[in-house]
């Protein structure tokens, strides 16, 4: 969907977040970084909730880039088995809250069992009409773009789409995002001031949040912060304030 269908609503419809910062959270306690990432489902959970509470129609949370694949196989190993013993444990109160599980990514590159149980609980979930949590999953912006670009080229080579008319609605078309507004809302925490390949066609006209928190330690509170945060900024798109306030 476009930028412009967006309007100053106090609540984002969509917002997006990189969950940053589980594996200096382990290492500041001596643990092992993995046991970061185990803490942070806990967090996942704490902001799927709040986010239904606060009524937000879409979470799009960054749980694995495609880059994340270069990590120490012992680490994407763990984080691989956690997604998915994650998943079956939590698809039961994803239904009791009404929460639609959707996935976004290079999934196939994804091991079987944490595959098979992501795409059981999309199943289990897919009649909630609450909250949609998307997760990105071996997800990157750029792989999302060239993937759309291919499809596109191999449609017009089809003749199932003219070329000379491809525009911006088309290529949103083939974004694996497709069914679901930009996010009106990004935020990092760990800290980083970066976007790291996540959603950049996307993000175009979205607010950014960045915090120092780490996602482990990240709370309801300061997830209600960034909402405040949001619903305090004028969101031009491009216009002058006052074509924006109507005055
Ligand atoms: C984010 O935490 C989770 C993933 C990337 C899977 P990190 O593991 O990147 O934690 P830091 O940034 O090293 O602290
Ligand atoms: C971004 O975090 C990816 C996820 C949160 C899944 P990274 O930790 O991979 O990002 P960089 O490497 O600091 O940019
Ligand atoms: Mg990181």
């Amino acid at each position: 969907m476009n930028a412009s269908e967006n309007t100053n609503r106090k609540v984002p419809r969509h917002v997006a977040i990189i969950m940053d910062g589980n594996g200096r959270w382990a290492q500041a306690r001596g643990l092992d970084r993995s046991e970061g990432h185990v803490e942070g489902v806990n967090t996942v959970r704490r902001i799927t909730e709040a986010a239904s509470e606060a009524g937000v129609d879409f979470l799009t949370l960054y749980a694995f880039s495609t880059e994340n694949w270069n990590r120490p196989k012992e680490e994407v190993d763990a984080l691989m088995h956690l997604i998915g013993i994650a998943i079956e444990r939590e698809t039961p109160d994803l239904i009791k809250n009404n929460v639609r599980l959707t996935m976004i990514g290079d999934v196939e590159r994804m091991p079987i069992e944490a595959l098979e149980r992501l795409r059981g609980c999309i199943a289990k979930t897919s009649h909630c009409t609450g909250l949609n949590l998307n997760l990105a999953l071996s997800y990157s912006a750029r792989w999302e773009i060239a993937d759309a670009a291919r499809r596109i080229a191999i449609d017009a080579a089809a003749g199932k789409i003219d070329p000379s008319v491809v525009d911006e609605a088309t290529v949103e078309k083939y974004l694996s995002t497709s069914s679901i507004p930009d996010p009106d809302l990004l935020i990092r925490t760990g800290g980083d001031m970066r976007v790291s390949n996540f959603l950049l066609w996307q993000i175009a006209y979205a607010e950014l949040y960045m915090t120092p928190v780490f996602w482990p330690d990240f709370t309801k509170a300061d997830f209600m912060e960034a909402l405040t945060q949001f619903g305090n900024r004028e969101r031009r798109f491009g216009l002058t304030g006052e074509q924006v306030r109507g005055s």
